[in-house]
């Protein structure tokens, strides 16, 4: 059985790209692996958050996650300043960073340019405290994007010297992992690529139907068909590939054959992608409104979440620690 360890941004919401994406496959993969999933609540802290913010947007996070069907009762499920041991691993772990290394990273690169007036050291050594959430589990696999590989090889990187450098063959190897096969890509909404949040093309689990609507109707489409069936541009095929994921199969033939014999509206389909998208959504949005006011719930998750981290991370820092030759007297 492999570890699988994430973690979680606390400002991103959830999009249909991220729910059909990472989120389905981590719901799938709780129940064959052993799963680690937290809200990186000390990573936030290096774009300084208001504290307000900061706690509203832990509290949406787990409320999408749960909604989105994350069992707290099957994985570990938890906020990362839950768990003193990741601090401590970390501030062991930066002894053996160096600064020239760190400096090179291009998510740090990036950050200056984007913060140049807060280049604090938090983001310098943001690398060593993912490795830290990363190994304190001695994650096996570890579902990242494009934009994390980096930080994940220096995870590899930063565990590999500890063995070497103590002797030992303490930390495994954390792999990347994006899901092979069943990974799906969601396309967005304006005509190229796929649903991001950086994008602005995503529908959200929680935007309100009339949200929904408009995005929707405000989709890019084409001139429509001249003739029979024409290939589709993309972003029509686009239109199709939500319709779908998530009409019935009915529906997608009624437009498809309403494509192919030139007869089509585009605004028909999207009046009824909305609906259906509506429809999808709206039970997990009445979820994540119910979670979200729910302290007596979340109260409970998060303790038992920190209780099962914890009972892991507390066995590899006191390992670590007798590793370094700290030994109680
Ligand atoms: N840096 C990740 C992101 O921005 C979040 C994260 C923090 C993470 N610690 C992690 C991801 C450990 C995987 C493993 O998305």
């Amino acid at each position: 059985m492999d570890t699988v360890l994430s973690g979680i941004r606390s400002t991103g919401n959830l999009h249909l790209g991220n729910y059909f994406g990472a989120v389905k496959n981590f719901v799938r993969m709780q129940h064959e692996n052993r799963c680690f999933f937290f809200v990186a609540d000390y990573h936030s802290l290096t774009t300084h958050p208001k504290p307000e913010n900061l706690q509203n947007n832990i509290r949406t996070v787990l409320s999408e996650y749960l909604a989105a069907g994350l069992d707290p009762e099957v994985a570990t499920l938890y906020v990362q300043s839950d768990v003193p041991e990741i601090p401590e691993l970390y501030l062991l772990l930066n002894m053996n960073a160096y600064v020239g290394e760190l400096e090179r990273t291009t998510t740090f690169k990036e950050k200056i340019r984007k913060q140049p007036e807060n280049i604090n050291a938090g983001l310098l050594t943001y690398p060593v405290l993912m490795c830290a959430d990363i190994i304190i589990h001695n994650a096996d696999k570890v579902p990242v994007g494009k934009d994390q590989e980096q930080n994940l090889e220096m995870a590899r990187k930063f565990a590999r010297r500890f063995n070497h450098m103590y002797g030992v063959e303490y930390f495994t190897m954390p792999e990347p992992y994006n899901f092979g096969q069943e990974l799906i890509k969601v396309p967005g909404l304006d005509g190229t690529g796929k649903m991001g949040k950086s994008e602005g093309n995503g529908i959200y689990l929680a935007d309100e139907p009339k949200v929904i609507r408009k995005k929707v109707m405000r989709a890019v489409t084409d001139e429509g068909p001249k003739v029979p069936n024409s290939p589709m541009t993309e972003p029509v095929a686009n239109l199709f590939y939500l319709l779908e994921l998530l009409s019935t199969p009915d529906v997608v033939e009624h437009f498809r054959a309403q494509y192919n014999g030139c007869t089509i509206r585009y605004g028909d389909l999207k009046k009824q992608l909305a609906e259906d998208m509506i429809s999808f959504t709206s039970p997990i949005r009445d979820r994540i409104l119910e979670i979200y006011n729910d302290d007596e719930y979340l109260r409970k998750v998060v303790r038992m979440g920190a209780e099962k981290a914890r009972e892991s991370a507390s066995k590899t820092v006191r390992d670590v620690r007798e590793i370094l030759g700290y030994r109680s007297f």
